[in-house]
């Protein structure tokens, strides 16, 4: 075992300017603000504009993580972009959003791990990374998923909005227990039809819609949420106590609030951003985790918990310490 440990040195975000609120979906949609309230905690969202792409959002974000970090594109050696709604089918957004970034010597591929893709990204970013592959990485969660969105099926089109986060990592040899201290992946293709978008490329050539039994995912999110919570601790030698911040992602605030409920912390340990930007999928804990550090309640050395889970079914968890710790 080598001694490197990968930092999460830097975050950025992006949201688009368009905000739709939830009486704005209720003049074309059969729904109201008190519904999606009390079931989702949802109370806005943020749409692209007519021509704005998720490469655009990877972009914005992405080079305000590399601002905030005091680097370049140049300095970047691998580059990963989770969406599920690329700009095009091929080449990948990563690719795009190397050539913007003008990160000339990066990797770049995208993964598809719908909701639980920020945390995918991470997790190979991380083997990458201490694999010898490079020193840094940029990992970006970025979507458009208001494009997979039937706008007449109010169980659904009501719980998404837009937007990207980004976080650098950096390689370290003298960081003991800082950085990614745990991930853990999960996938049961066997749930694959409980949510699902009914399109692509070699179904039948159509970028299609999301469909979803919103109650069977909602049941088999609590479950497997808080089992592999529990396996991240136990990779990483911790336990509920070490965790200052929780960063779910912002699906549904029911399912954060038992969440928790369960890991017995504080309510104001818990990073709540579903009220305002919705299901972001793979942007979500990016955005959250950039919140909270902008607004200053996360810091430095702070241990961060995040956990996700989405279409596959796929679900898993990581424990960063963020930030690096001071010279000495
Ligand atoms: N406005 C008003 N009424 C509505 C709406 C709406 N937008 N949507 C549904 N309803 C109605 C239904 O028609 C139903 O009416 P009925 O009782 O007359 O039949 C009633 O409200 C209850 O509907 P349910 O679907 O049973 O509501 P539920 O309490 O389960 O909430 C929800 C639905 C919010 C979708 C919830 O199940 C949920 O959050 N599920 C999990 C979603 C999730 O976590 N996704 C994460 C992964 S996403 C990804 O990977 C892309």
């Amino acid at each position: 075992m080598s001694n490197q440990q990968v930092l999460m040195t830097a975050v950025g975000s992006y949201l688009p300017a368009k905000v739709v609120s939830n009486d704005d979906l209720s003049t074309f949609v059969d729904t109201d603000d008190t519904w999606i309230r009390r079931r989702t905690g949802i109370s806005q969202r943020h749409i692209v504009a007519e021509g704005e792409t998720t490469a655009d959002l990877a972009k914005h974000a992405a080079l305000e993580a590399l601002a905030n970090a005091k680097l370049t594109g140049d300095d970047i050696d691998i580059i990963i972009v989770a969406t599920t709604t690329p700009d095009n089918t091929f080449p990948s957004t990563a690719s795009k959003l190397q050539h913007q970034l003008g990160a000339k010597t990066a990797i770049a591929f995208d993964v598809q791990a719908v909701c639980a893709g920020f945390i995918y990204a991470l997790d190979i970013a991380d083997a990458m990374l201490q694999s010898g592959r490079g020193c840094r990485a940029l990992v970006v969660g970025a979507e458009s998923f208001s494009k997979l969105l039937d706008w007449k099926d109010r169980s659904t089109c009501v719980l998404f909005g837009d937007g990207a986060g980004a976080v650098i990592l950096e390689t370290s040899q003298d960081s003991a227990d800082w950085g990614i201290r745990s991930s853990v992946l999960h996938s049961d293709g066997a749930y694959r039809d409980i949510l699902y978008v009914d399109g692509g490329p070699s179904i039948n050539g159509k970028v299609g819609h999301v469909r979803m039994e919103g109650k069977e995912v909602f049941r088999h999110a609590v479950e497997k949420l808080a089992e592999v919570m529990d396996e991240a601790l136990v990779a990483a030698k911790m336990s509920f106590e070490d965790i200052d911040w929780f960063v779910p992602h912002q699906a549904n605030i029911r399912i954060i609030d038992a969440m928790q409920k369960k890991m017995g912390l504080a309510s104001d340990r818990v990073v709540r951003t579903v009220d305002k930007h919705a299901n972001t999928s793979a942007a979500s804990i990016p955005l959250a985790l950039a919140t909270a550090i902008n607004d200053g309640r996360i810091q430095n050395g702070n241990v961060v918990a995040m956990e996700a889970i989405g279409g596959g079914l796929v679900w898993g968890a990581a424990l960063v310490k963020f930030g690096r710790p001071a010279l000495t």
